[in-house]
């Protein structure tokens, strides 16, 4: 059998663990909203209208924070038209998705679901159609006490309390052209520094996120950053990532070699924010916010037929992938890298929550049930708490068509605030199991207090509602742990989770 080795050290440390590495995302798209997570009339819904199986799923997971309400939706949003009476918001053609939004569900709504969930709002204002008027407005509307027009509008609209949103995203992926109000880096630059500046001067207390670009793979990349950040980076707190992955070729391997690629994606993007930094002898660092990343590919054709077919609709079954078991792998192996990045990446957003590229299915009018990525980000986010720890990994690894020496076990680990620690590791390889040896002799004595396994003999296994199970974490062997040093047979093809408590 192969082996590998791993050497960890309470004093390897890479950062505190920001728990909003946790987070997720929200958009008005699909049937993320509407039949997912808020459905009057469903059997499971509660006297607002929020899906009481959808919200015990989002608990089950531990989801601190959520991004809302776009996502390219964002970009021809009024805000207002979310307030108010119901039955007085308008109805509103979305350009994003060519679907027909009603407002029934708005910011107030979304505020109640977040205090639900245990959540806290991450919101996202329009900088595509809109600008900093609208932007500080919002601003004013939730987070102001009271005495101004817009406060005074919360208050009279049921809000007595402010809404207290500390986290804003300046727009949306705005180099992309197809997003509505698209801009070169130096208008967005401009754009997001005044727009900044003025939420703040309005609630000081919030922090902002300025678009990076939109994936790595834009032409634009590495000079949208420099730019737009060289004219707002005193503003701005955080810079955002986006990146999916598929695997339309059928290439496992490859496949779940793309966490290496997310890997040099956050290096550049650190690199670029230290360079203005040191460039504008600032003291202030920029940190990094992955606010939408996944897999995403599986439902793309059926995405266009159903749009093609029901132009205006509303919420229409788009991206609607269903994850199978190779899925979970990658995203287990995407989680590890945040992980890794532990002192940059403060924020990070799986996309979406329901139905829409998510680790949560619904049927409307029936049952909800975890797909497969649900297990791995669970687990990070229940075990994963406290310091990031830097271990040293030695493994065999493999070549494919875009990478050489894949290890084939990724692994990092996290040391809780009680003295456990907890290993995560994907085993890549195909066709053999892996013998990881692991050195644990500086943490003092330490006991095996579990081994949660995920594996399934076909990397294409899904699960559905008739089978919410087939892809589901089981307890694993364990091993050998003696004198600190910690043995244990990690299966082919599988995430594992090594719980070790401090005696
Ligand atoms: O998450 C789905 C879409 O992907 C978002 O609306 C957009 O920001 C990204 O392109």
């Amino acid at each position: 059998m192969k082996k590998a080795s791993l050497i960890l050290d309470r004093d390897y440390r890479i950062g505190q663990i920001d728990p909003r590495i946790y987070g997720s995302f929200v958009e008005h798209l699909g049937r993320c909203v509407y039949g997912g997570i808020y459905e009057p009339g469903h059997p499971q819904a509660d006297e607002q209208g929020f899906r009481r199986d959808v919200l015990a799923l989002v608990r089950q997971i531990g989801v601190p924070v959520v991004r809302y309400p776009g996502g390219n939706f964002v970009s021809g949003f009024q805000w207002e038209d979310s307030i108010g009476p119901r039955e007085q918001r308008p109805r509103r053609l979305d350009l994003a998705w060519f679907t027909t939004e009603s407002n029934e569900f708005g910011l107030h709504e979304f505020i109640g679901w977040c205090k639900k969930a245990g959540a806290a709002p991450m919101y996202a204002v329009n900088l595509g159609t809109r600008g900093a008027d609208a932007a500080r407005n919002i601003v004013e509307y939730a987070n102001h006490p009271g005495g101004t027009y817009w406060s005074d509008l919360r208050k009279k609209n049921g809000a007595l309390e402010p809404l207290n949103i500390k986290l804003w995203c300046l727009g949306n992926e705005m180099d992309g052209p197809w997003q509505m109000g698209s801009k070169t880096a130096y208008e967005y630059g401009r754009l997001a520094n005044e727009s900044a500046k003025m939420m703040k001067w309005v609630d000081p207390s919030i922090e902002v996120v300025a678009c990076g670009s939109s994936g790595m793979t834009m032409p634009t990349f590495g000079d949208w950053e420099l730019t737009m950040l060289n004219e707002c980076y005193d503003n701005v707190d955080y810079v955002s990532l986006h990146r999916y992955y598929g695997n339309p070729t059928n290439d496992t391997p490859g496949f779940l070699a793309r966490s290496m690629d997310l890997d040099a994606f956050i290096q550049t993007v650190v690199c670029i924010c230290d360079s203005v930094k040191g460039k504008k002898h600032a003291k202030k660092t920029v940190n990094l916010s992955f606010d939408e990343w996944n897999v995403w590919y599986h439902s793309n054709r059926q995405t266009d037929e159903v749009t093609r077919a029901n132009k205006w609709g509303q919420a229409l079954p788009i991206l609607e992938d269903v994850y199978n078991f190779e899925d979970a792998l990658l995203v287990g192996s995407m989680l590890i890298t945040f992980l890794r990045h532990a002192d940059r990446v403060k924020v990070a957003c799986l996309a979406q929550l329901v139905n829409v590229i998510a680790p949560i299915m619904t049927r409307t009018g029936g049952g909800a049930w975890a797909q497969t990525i649900f297990y791995p980000y669970m687990h990070v986010s229940n075990f994963a708490r406290g310091t990031a720890l830097r271990p040293v990994v030695c493994s065999p690894v493999y070549d494919c068509a875009d990478y050489t020496d894949v290890p084939y076990i990724d692994a990092t680990a996290a040391l809780d605030d009680d003295g456990s620690v907890t290993i995560f590791a994907v085993n890549r390889s195909m066709e053999e199991d892996i013998l990881l040896e692991a050195d644990l002799r500086a943490f003092g004595e330490l006991r095996m207090g579990g081994h949660i396994l995920l594996h399934h003999d076909d990397v294409k296994a899904v699960n559905s509602e008739e089978n919410p199970q087939n892809v589901a974490p089981v307890q694993g062997k364990g091993g050998t742990l003696e004198g600190g040093r910690l043995s244990v047979r990690l299966p082919r093809l599988s995430w594992n989770v090594l719980r070790l408590r401090h005696v």
